[in-house]
């Protein structure tokens, strides 16, 4: 037996839950119904809900024979409602299927609906004391700290990995105090944060601990690929002065000021008919990049020699400043890098 299953177990017996509603019985149908109120609800949600519902249907006959009203009534409040009225039905083709007895077959469980693999292999190991692992979210944690699995554990690839170690470490008995302490650890010592590794029983072999890479197990769910956007600043240069423009109130840099921008980044030129001015172009400066939290902005500054302006005047929502001042106004961090690349041009030519 793995030396995984064996430090668990002895834990388990010394210092897991036993007295849970659903424990220390081996009728399918009581473990099944305590499973699937237990797949999407915390224990203390579940308990007065399970004995009001054991109570109104003790048998799958009672269950199978019920309105779906009435099965709803008794699931009211406790949501994922899909869980109710397949339970309804699954004990509905129990009765049609397998003469009313709960199917100890790890296959036929299965295809009743609701019952996915880890649904199944709890159900098998504690009613039927089956060779069957649990594989839900508190184990996918244990299991990807204690053996430092890495990637996000719900990826079909990491999950397969998961699946199959799970197997590996299973135990020839003991399969009642083996699956609750796998629920046991991930519930009340292997918690998502601040796992108590201090009083943990699987300490000295956990890989995590070792490595000090708790708090980076499990990988968190890849998040989406950032797009990325484009745009060209116009930077209007006359003398030492530069224009400014005040963006709308609402948006990304809200009410900042910031160079107009070309909507048409191929032909920036066109853009700048709209501010009546005849310019040749400046000096080249790099473009740049800012993130921001959901897409990244690719900025490519292009600067233009003011011939003729129109007047010293600047129309409403624009402001001509010299550099020194447009670097230290309420401007967003690109506009501030690209005025101080800028100034370093400038002094150079
Ligand atoms: N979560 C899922 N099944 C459970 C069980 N049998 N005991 C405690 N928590 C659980
Ligand atoms: Fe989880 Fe910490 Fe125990 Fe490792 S030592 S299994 S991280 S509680």
């Amino acid at each position: 037996m793995s030396e995984f299953a064996t430090t668990l177990i002895a834990w388990q017996k010394v210092n897991g839950r036993h007295d849970l509603p659903w424990q220390n019985t081996t009728d399918p149908y009581a473990i099944w119904v305590s499973e699937i109120m237990l797949q999407q609800t915390q224990v203390a949600a579940v308990i007065g809900y399970y004995a009001k519902f054991m109570h109104r249907f003790p048998t799958i006959v009672s269950l199978a024979q019920a309105t779906q009203e009435e099965v709803l009534q008794h699931w009211s409040g406790l949501g994922y409602y899909s869980r109710a009225r397949n339970l309804h039905h699954a004990a509905q083709r129990i009765m049609d299927e397998h003469h009313g007895a709960f199917p100890q077959d790890f296959e036929s469980m299965q295809a009743l609906p609701g019952i996915g693999r880890t649904t199944a292999a709890a159900i098998a190991s504690f009613a039927f004391h089956q060779i069957q692992t649990i594989l839900d979210g508190n184990v996918k944690r244990v299991l990807s700290r204690h053996f430092l699995v890495e990637g996000w554990p719900s990826s079909p690839s990491v999950e397969k990995v998961l699946w199959s170690l799970a197997e590996t470490l299973l135990p020839q008995q003991n399969m009642v105090a083996y699956t609750q302490g796998l629920m046991d650890l991930g519930a009340t010592l292997c918690t998502r944060s601040k796992p108590k590794c201090d009083t943990c029983p699987l300490q000295a072999s956990c890989a995590a601990f070792q490595k000090q890479r708790v708090h980076e197990l499990p990988t968190p769910k890849p998040r989406k690929a950032i797009p990325e956007k484009h745009t060209t600043m116009l930077i209007l240069l006359d003398g030492d002065e530069v224009m400014l423009e005040k963006r709308p109130p609402t948006g990304i840099w809200g009410g900042l000021w910031s160079f107009p921008e070309a909507e048409n980044t191929t032909y920036p030129d066109l853009a700048l008919t709209r501010f009546g001015v005849t310019t040749h172009a400046g000096p080249p400066l790099a473009q740049l990049s800012h993130a921001f939290t959901h897409f990244k902005l690719h900025i490519e500054p292009r600067t233009f020699y003011v011939m003729q302006r129109k007047s010293s005047v600047a129309e409403l929502g624009q402001i001509w400043l010299n550099i020194d001042d447009a670097i230290v106004a309420a401007i967003p961090t690109p506009v501030r890098k690209i005025l101080q690349s800028l100034q370093k041009k400038l002094a150079s030519i």
